[in-house]
């Protein structure tokens, strides 16, 4: 009984701060740079945009990426995906910069995320060497970034076919009363630095989802799973609440630009 009831006072309390922080996120519609786009990521969650930046413009990005020694210097490695990650990738370039600091993108995050959305996190994520993958943790789970507002935008810098890690999305799990459990959870015990890095081991897994419990979602809400696919040049901007993962680079190489965004929490002050 004692039991029922603090599993009941926790998911008020977590009703009662969710109604609060979502008071400051007013999406608006007519402050988007381009309505029907805009109006596909509100349904599905996702909208992929082709042909953001010209196959010269990636050609002078991808001469801004660091080398593998450089990388191994700088970057987090994660060694069994072959992951690399550069944190503050604005500072590497100003190609990047402008990507980062694209207004187009910025109106975009505005108008689904309300006037106070800030972009956090802005990092390079390449994944270099086909099939070292045995297991990568928190990302090839399906799962939900925060219970919080929370928005990013994927850039291609590669091709990226089904064989090229493809970022894989649940359509249209970005909402619904089903998140409530999960949410409340991240929301009383998930413990984060404010870029988003989980702090504590034994709750870095909240969010994830078992393959079951997706297969039991997807027949009792119809979602659709999606596979990123696109040229180098892509834009992809999605609501990272939605279920989502990584999946296995089998070919080639990927690399992305992925800025993130969201609704601070009032005590939260982003770094950038
Ligand atoms: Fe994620």
């Amino acid at each position: 009984m004692k039991h029922l009831e603090s599993f009941a006072t926790r998911l008020i309390s977590f009703a009662w701060a969710k109604q609060r922080y979502y008071r400051n996120c007013k999406s608006d519609e007519s402050k988007a740079p381009n309505i029907v786009q805009f109006q596909q990521l509100m349904q599905n969650g996702l909208v992929q945009i082709e042909g953001f930046l010209t196959s010269a413009e990636v050609r002078a990005f991808l001469q801004a990426i660091p080398n593998r020694e450089q990388l191994e210097a700088h970057a987090k490695v994660h060694p069994q995906a072959s992951l690399y990650l550069v944190e503050e990738a604005h500072r590497l370039s100003e190609h990047f910069r402008s990507f980062f600091e694209n207004a187009w993108i910025r109106s975009f995050a505005e108008a689904y995320l309300g006037s106070k959305a800030v972009s956090f996190r802005r990092t390079l994520n390449l994944k270099l060497d086909p099939n070292r993958l045995t297991s990568f943790g928190f990302e090839g789970f399906y799962h939900m970034d925060d219970w919080k507002h929370r928005f990013k935008a994927f850039l291609y810098l590669t091709d990226v076919g089904p064989e090229e890690a493809p970022l894989i999305y649940l359509k249209q799990s970005h909402y619904g009363w089903w998140r409530l459990l999960a949410e409340a959870q991240l929301y009383h015990r998930y413990q984060a630095t404010n870029r988003g890095y989980a702090t504590n081991p034994a709750t870095a897994y909240l969010g994830c989802y078992f393959p079951h419990e997706i297969a039991e979602l997807q027949e009792r809400y119809s979602f659709q799973e999606h596979a990123c696919t696109g040229p180098a040049g892509t834009l992809i901007l999605f609501d990272a609440r939605g279920l989502h993962r990584g999946s296995e680079l089998k070919q080639n190489q990927r690399i992305v630009l992925v800025d993130h965004w969201t609704v601070p929490q009032p005590r939260f002050q982003a770094k950038i």
